[in-house]
């Protein structure tokens, strides 16, 4: 027992370092709607394969001719000292524009994985006083080192949520030198592992901003319709006023008003039954309010839709009535043949459209990560059902408390970033992770958390499922603590079953739960015909057969809530090497990178069709 007491105890402690780490990190909710200075657009970059700017060769402090982070221009230096010796440049080294993965910086970082170092100046005045300042990543893949003036303001890792730093204290007047070392190398024990099916698209892959905030700000504040009727809110203030200060949360165009008062720590949760005309948000109808949070000198204005999202039995109710979610997966890639991951919302309205619009959809699953806000907040928009999901993928470390801690702070990261977004109606703790106690476990305390940050949406996880003969059967230990059941499944495709046996396959599952195929998917190359009668894997012909076959299978579960196939967009992933059918793609898409419909589109688009005539 004691040697069981102390690893608990150590495993509490890690949870409770991560719980302070995260809860260190402030949230800074709607920040990308706060008013802010842009640092995207133009920084120097250079790369650091050996990481001599971290660390010197004998693993000592580096030296100053290796520090990129120092806050010097190293040309002034070396010209007014001939002995002076820097063996980089950052000011004189290669100019990119940012948001966007090294990749497309250069051909030759094309595979490159570590470290490069990203700088930039910019001018700023003395913070007034009694605001503050915040410097805020949209993301960083996957580790990050911030330094501004020469001084180390933070580190962060998790190549999919936000976080910001507090620099009032470093800014000067005048020119100020923002220096970032980003590293894109994983090792078994983060989130995801080192083998993913897709690109890792190192960088400062989302906006870089600066916030100005009043010393005490509105750091976090949900706002959300209940089951039962009432417009909730939770608001966490930040500062030296934090505690026993009035808040005042408002929906103009409803005319109504919520007050409050926050406790000791800053906090208020309280609720009011929601007006009568309080128009709910829907795919049909994605109705968004402005939503103004008030308190001291700050206020935060969001753009929040209310609705309910419930299982009941095996159904999904949306605001109380049945929905079948017409979906389709999606990595955070745009259109192009060359994607960098600058999601901008042109290119997530690309995208999206061919969901809404091009395939009758209602519903995406954002895989397998958190993805840019610019996509939640245009599914918001758009009246698209979002499944949200963080990169617990394959084989992840379950018995590393490290990394059940990074997998923590990157839930929390994600739901406390979006929760106030409509769209998203589920959260996804896992992918396709196989069986053992230890990831039960794991995964069990993160459907905890979930549970205990957002009491408003469901709970899956995308499972595999076991298979004698033609019976499939869904046998998870994990359904029973999930809201959902997801399954991702191949038969046809990673499997030599002729494509008109699919519909025969028999699906057997824990009764009373939904059921969403969370994937399934064949890869085609567009514009490889192949018009036998029977024809060959790779070609347009066989997907669209295996997407009529398996859509059939699909209408005979009874239970079945939902489809997600895998997926809209042919996608990078370095696994897929043949060379004539995938050069570094994965060519599942329903449309190629360059967004050319296949037949399968149509495919698809009818079945979703044809059920959505059915639903009205
Ligand atoms: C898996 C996995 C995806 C992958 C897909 C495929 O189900 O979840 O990330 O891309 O299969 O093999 O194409």
């Amino acid at each position: 027992m004691r040697v069981l007491g102390v690893f608990r105890l150590a495993l509490g402690l890690s949870a409770l370092v991560a719980a302070c780490a995260a809860a260190a990190q402030p949230s800074l909710v709607a920040a990308d709607l706060r008013p802010h200075e842009s640092l995207d657009g133009a920084w120097n970059w250079s790369v650091d394969p050996y990481r001599d700017g971290l660390a010197g060769f004998h693993g000592d402090a580096p030296d100053l001719r290796m520090r990129r982070s120092g806050d010097v221009i190293q040309a002034e230096v070396m010209a007014k000292d001939p002995r002076a010796l820097y063996e980089f440049d950052m000011q004189r080294s290669p100019v990119t524009s940012l948001p966007g993965s090294w990749i497309g910086h250069a051909a030759e970082m094309r595979y490159y994985q570590g470290l490069v170092w990203y700088q930039r100046s910019f001018a700023a005045q003395l913070p007034k006083p009694g605001t503050r300042i915040f410097l805020r990543f949209g993301a960083a893949d996957y580790s990050a080192d911030v330094y501004l003036n020469g001084k180390q303001v933070g580190r962060h890792s998790g190549g999919f949520t936000p976080f910001a730093f507090d620099v009032t204290k470093l800014l000067r007047a005048g020119r100020n030198q923002i220096t970032v070392g980003v590293d894109s190398a994983r090792t078994v024990d983060d989130v995801p592992p080192p083998v993913t099916d897709w690109e890792t698209y190192g960088g400062i892959t989302r906006s870089v901003t600066l916030l100005a905030v009043p010393e005490t700000y509105v750091d976090d504040a949900w706002v959300r319709l209940t089951r039962d009727g009432q417009i909730a809110v939770t608001v966490r203030l930040d500062g030296p006023s934090a505690a026993n200060s009035a808040v005042r949360v408002a929906i103009p165009a409803l005319g109504f008003t919520i007050t409050g008062t926050t406790d000791g720590q800053g906090r208020l949760e309280t609720r009011y039954a929601a007006p009568a005309r309080l128009q709910r948000w829907s795919p049909d109808s994605p109705r968004l309010y402005d939503v103004e949070v008030a308190a001291g000198a700050d206020r935060l204005t969001d753009r929040i839709g209310f609705r309910t999202i419930e299982a009941r039995g095996s159904q999904l109710l949306l605001n109380g009535k049945p929905i079948f979610l017409r979906g389709i997966s999606m990595h955070e890639e745009e259109l192009g043949k060359d994607p960098v991951r600058a999601m901008t919302p042109a290119a997530a309205r690309a995208l999206l459209t061919e969901i809404k619009d091009g395939l009758h959809g209602n519903f995406v699953r954002l895989a397998h990560y958190p993805h840019n806000e610019v996509t939640t907040r245009m599914a918001d928009e758009m009246g698209l059902i979002v499944w949200s999901e963080i990169p617990v993928y394959w084989r992840v470390n379950w018995s590393n408390p490290a990394t059940l801690a990074s997998a923590r702070a990157m839930l929390r990261e994600n739901i406390v970033r979006d929760r106030n977004r409509a769209s998203i109606g589920l959260w996804s703790v896992a992918n396709e992770t196989p069986v053992n106690d230890a990831r039960n476990a794991f995964l069990r305390t993160l459907i905890g958390d979930v549970r205990a940050l957002d009491d408003s949406r469901l709970v899956t996880a995308a499972l595999l499922s076991s298979r004698k003969d033609k019976v499939m059967t869904i046998d998870d230990p994990l359904v029973a603590d999930l809201d959902v059941m997801a399954i991702n499944t191949y038969n046809g495709w990673y499997s030599s079953d002729p494509l008109a046996d699919v519909p025969s396959f028999e699906w057997r599952a824990p009764a009373g739960k939904p059921l969403i195929f969370s994937e399934f998917g064949a890869d085609a190359l567009a514009g490889y015909h192949d018009g036998v009668a029977d024809p060959h894997k790779f070609s347009e012909e066989y997907q669209a057969e295996y997407y009529r076959q398996t859509l059939a299978m699909a209408a005979k579960v009874p239970f079945l809530a939902g489809l997600s196939p895998w997926l809209l967009k042919d996608f990078r992933s370095p696994r897929r090497q043949h060379p004539i059918f995938q050069q570094g793609w994965n060519r599942k898409g329903l449309i190629s990178e360059t967004g050319a419909r296949k037949q399968a589109f149509s495919v698809l688009a009818e079945e979703y069709r044809r059920r959505s005539a059915q639903q009205r």
